[in-house]
């Protein structure tokens, strides 16, 4: 899809020729300087109740006269909050329900005014963001499905040229993350048998081919490179499986030198039948959903290679199915993780953890400035925070603070759950050094317990995205979350490593002694 932005000029929007113009108004009274025959039809339909100043309600106008394109949309966006602005889940909700209705109708150029507030580079994003959103369309194995919406162009009027270079700029981010959503998504739906870990390697690779010029290396690992390693938590899952697991490694140097990259580790279970451990057959097909958060990673990646932030980031991919057969993993069976740490294996349907610890130890060899894992690891946080938000978990209240905020921006969020060393009572183990699985009670805390051993030395969080990653029921799909917040939070690093370049060593120690100061008070 194509984005750009327009200056009308003296002309109006009236002049411009598109299939739909698409005029996103902020109340609560109409803005002045808007079309006369626009501003007749608009306060008609507010006065009528038909169209009410909430974000998303809208109004279909077919051949206004002066206009050239043949449809007006016109859709709310609300009142502006205290701060003058519009708030960020407001222009998201227009933006959806605006690209939703458009999508259906045959308009393949698309101009956008907004009217009654400054076009915000928050809002251009969020439009591109949603345009592409909006245009997905999953067809790998369902070739018949419906063809992809006809949206060829998204052209946003500016006011004069310096506005319009800062909104194409914000188009070209919104279109960025939104490729690394599509592509989330796209593999998220891919079923089991079409997205093997070797499938998602050869994902891996295809971006390194596409991202060698921007500074991006893709290594896959095989099984007997992870069992030279020592991985014996990660290969323990892959035992049970005639699929043989794969260790995927991103590297993204788009930063200065030497400079200590973010981490990104994504569970990539391709399917989790839960072992010897066997889940019950109602929505088992659902856990092809298991490598989300591996798609979160590629799909950030993908969104790197498109914004070329000035930073260093690594991802990390453990990929394996969790199967049941002859030499599967048992209940009672005690593997040894890379770190030297031993577990027993209580349940082999709590495999995330199993193949996450070793990819957090590994993590540690980069010295990273952070490291965020990302898992669709309990169903227990889908009880906790059901589709709304992801779980986060972090023990290091800066880093808390700013995926928190990542989120809120991206409008992809999450909610901090606790860690108290209380919650590990349960993974205690008369056979190894921790057991995998503790109690039903608190089931998300003590998986993000369990991950935090491995984690000790790194500035770490915890991402458990089993209640946003996809969507069951009629509408069953990934949604490509977390991208938006992943990609907002790195975009922020960027920003903040400019102002104050800090190494992770010093990071590290620091944290740690908040941290003690913390459970000493
Ligand atoms: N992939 C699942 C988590 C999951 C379940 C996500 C349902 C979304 C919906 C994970 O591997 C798992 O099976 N976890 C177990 C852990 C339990 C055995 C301690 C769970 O949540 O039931
Ligand atoms: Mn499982
Ligand atoms: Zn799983």
């Amino acid at each position: 899809m194509d984005f750009r932005t327009l200056v009308p000029g003296a002309a109006g929007p009236g002049r411009v020729a598109a299939d739909a113009l698409l005029l996103l108004v902020a109340g609560p009274s109409l803005p002045e300087g808007l079309d006369p025959a626009l501003q007749a039809a608009v306060a008609g339909a507010l006065k009528l109740g038909d169209l009410e100043c909430k974000p998303g309600r809208q109004l279909m106008l077919r051949g206004v006269a002066g206009f050239k394109a043949p449809r007006v949309l016109v859709v709310m966006l609300g009142e502006p909050g205290a701060d003058g602005r519009i708030a960020a889940k407001a222009q998201r909700q227009a933006a959806q329900a605006a690209l939703q209705t458009l999508k259906a109708l045959d308009v393949a150029e698309l101009a956008v005014q907004v009217a009654g507030t400054v076009p915000t580079p928050a809002l251009a994003r969020t439009l591109a963001l949603c345009a592409l959103e909006a245009t997905y369309q999953y067809r790998l194995t369902k070739p018949s499905a419906a063809a992809p919406a006809k949206l060829a162009r998204l052209s946003l009027l500016a006011a004069d040229k310096t506005e319009a270079a800062a909104l194409q700029a914000a188009l070209d981010e919104g279109a960025g993350i939104g490729e690394g959503i599509a592509l989330a998504r796209e593999l998220g739906n891919r079923p089991g048998n079409h997205c093997t870990p070797s499938d998602l390697a050869d994902e891996a690779r295809a971006l390194g081919r596409q991202g060698a010029k921007a500074g991006l290396k893709v290594d896959v690992l095989e099984r007997k490179q992870i069992e030279a390693l020592g991985m014996g938590s990660f290969l323990a899952v892959a035992r049970g499986s005639e699929e043989p697991p794969r260790f995927i490694v991103l590297d993204y140097k788009g930063g200065a030198r030497g400079e200590a990259p973010l981490v990104l580790v994504g569970k990539g279970i391709t399917f989790d039948s839960g072992g010897i451990s066997i889940k019950p057959a109602g929505e088992m097909d659902e856990m092809k959903f298991d490598m989300c958060g591996a798609a979160s990673v590629l799909g950030t990646f993908r969104a790197l290679l498109a914004l070329k932030p000035r930073l260093n980031v690594v991802g990390l991919i453990p990929a394996c199915e969790n199967l049941p057969d002859g030499r599967a993993l048992k209940p009672g069976d005690v593997v040894t993780s890379l770190s030297g740490t031993t577990i027993e294996v209580l349940n082999t349907d709590a495999e995330g953890r199993l193949i996450l610890c070793d990819a957090l130890t590994y993590a540690a060899r980069y010295k990273p400035r952070a490291v965020v894992d990302i898992a669709t690891l309990t169903g227990a946080c889908v009880i906790a925070l059901g589709a709304v938000r992801s779980g986060l978990f972090s023990a290091d209240d800066g880093l808390a603070a700013e995926l928190l905020a990542a989120g809120e921006a991206a409008q992809d969020l999450a909610w901090r759950m606790p860690l108290d060393d209380d919650y590990d009572e349960g993974l205690k183990s008369n056979f190894a050094d921790v057991a995998n699985v503790a109690g039903r009670a608190a089931g998300s805390v003590t998986a993000a317990k369990f991950l935090q051993r491995f984690a000790r030395d790194l500035r770490w969080a915890h991402l458990d995205i089993a209640g946003t990653a996809w969507k069951g029921g009629a509408a069953k799909g990934s949604t490509g979350r977390p991208v938006g917040l992943l990609v907002q939070w790195l975009l922020g690093q960027q920003a903040e490593q400019a102002a104050a370049p800090r190494p992770a060593a010093r990071t590290a120690r620091a944290t740690g002694k908040a941290s003690a100061a913390k459970r000493g008070a």
